[in-house]
C-alpha cells in the first residue's frame, strides 16, 4: 500500500486557511499514487486554545457535517484516496482530541485520544472509544494521537486487534517520540506513520514549538522516510503489509504466541 505522510503547519484557529495550506500537500501525495494519507493532530485548528469556548468554535462532529471533515471527504473523492487526520471533536457538549478515518464515502471511523498531554486536560475529555481498527484496500490499521506514544498498552491493543500499522497523528513538542515508537514497531512488528507538525504557537503565557521530524517506520523499525524539523513536507512510502503479518522473530519465537498471558495481562 502506498501511504502518504503529511507534515503541515496549520493556521492557528483558522480551518479554512489551514485547508488552503493542506490542499497542495494532499495533491502532491495523490500525484505520487498515495492510497492513504496520515495528517497531524488537530490539523485544522492548531494546538493551543485560550479557553474551552475558542476550542468549541473550531470543533466538529465526527459525522463529517463540519467544515474540515466535510472538506476532507471532498478531497478524498477528488483524489480517490482515504486519510486519517487529527481534529478537535465536539460531541454532546464535550470536546475530544480525535482522529477521523475519512474516505470518499464519508467519515468511516473515529478515535479519541486516550492520553491527554499537559494543558490539553484543561479543554479536552480523555478518549472513551478504545482503539478501533479501520480497514482500507485490504490494510488494517489503528489511529493513535501524539502523546499516546508513551503508552505501550495502546500500541499492543492495536497490534493484537490485527493492525498492520498505526497512523500516529501528532503535534510533538518533546524530543523522545521518534525513538519511542521504534520500540512499538519492533515489539509488535507493525508499521508506524508519525505525522507531526511544524511551527510555533503562542497563547497567553504559553508558547510551543512543534518539532517536525515526521517519520515512517517498517515493522523492523527501519526508517522509511523522515521529515525536516522546521518546514512543511510530505512523502509517499510503499508499505509491505505482509511484513507486518509475520510475527516470527526466530524459528522458535513468535511475538504474539510467546506472550506469558498466565503471568501478566495487557
Ligand atoms: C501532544 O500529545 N500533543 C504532545
Amino acid at each position: 500500500m502506498k501511504i502518504g505522510l503529511i507534515q503541515s503547519e496549520p493556521v492557528h484557529l483558522d480551518t479554512r486557511a489551514s485547508c488552503e495550506r493542506l490542499a497542495p500537500q494532499i495533491c502532491a501525495c495523490a500525484q505520487q499514487g498515495a492510497e492513504l494519507l496520515v495528517l497531524p493532530e488537530l490539523a485544522n485548528s492548531g494546538y493551543l486554545f485560550p479557553d474551552q469556548a475558542s476550542a468549541e468554535i473550531v470543533a466538529e462532529s465526527s459525522n463529517g457535517s463540519g467544515e474540515y471533515l466535510g472538506w476532507l471527504v471532498q478531497q478524498c473523492k477528488e483524489h480517490q484516496l482515504a486519510l486519517v487526520s487529527g481534529y478537535p471533536e465536539i460531541s454532546g457538549g464535550k470536546l475530544f482530541n480525535s482522529a477521523a478515518f475519512v474516505t470518499p464515502d464519508g467519515v468511516k471511523g473515529n478515535y479519541r485520544k486516550l492520553h491527554l498531554f499537559d494543558m490539553e486536560k484543561n479543554w479536552f475529555e480523555p478518549g472513551n472509544v478504545g482503539v478501533p481498527l479501520f480497514e482500507w484496500k485490504g490494510a488494517k490499521f489503528a489511529a493513535l494521537v501524539c502523546f499516546d506514544w508513551a503508552f505501550p498498552e495502546a500500541w499492543r491493543m492495536a497490534a493484537l486487534a490485527g493492525a498492520d500499522f498505526v497512523a500516529h497523528c501528532s503535534n510533538l513538542v518533546l524530543p523522545w517520540a521518534q525513538t519511542g515508537v521504534k520500540g512499538h514497531a519492533l515489539c509488535n512488528r507493525i508499521g508506524v506513520f508519525t505525522a507531526n507538525r511544524v511551527g510555533t504557537e503562542s497563547c497567553g503565557e504559553a508558547q510551543l514549538t512543534f518539532t517536525g521530524g515526521s517519520q515512517a517506520l517498517s515493522p523492523t523499525a527501519d526508517v522509511l522516510a523522515s521529515g525536516p524539523n522546521d518546514q512543511a513536507w510530505e512523502a509517499v512510502i510503499e508499505f509491505e503489509l505482509e511484513l507486518a503479518r509475520n510475527k516470527q522473530v526466530t524459528k522458535q519465537n513468535d511475538l504474539f504466541e510467546d506472550r506469558r498471558r498466565d503471568m501478566y495481562s495487557l
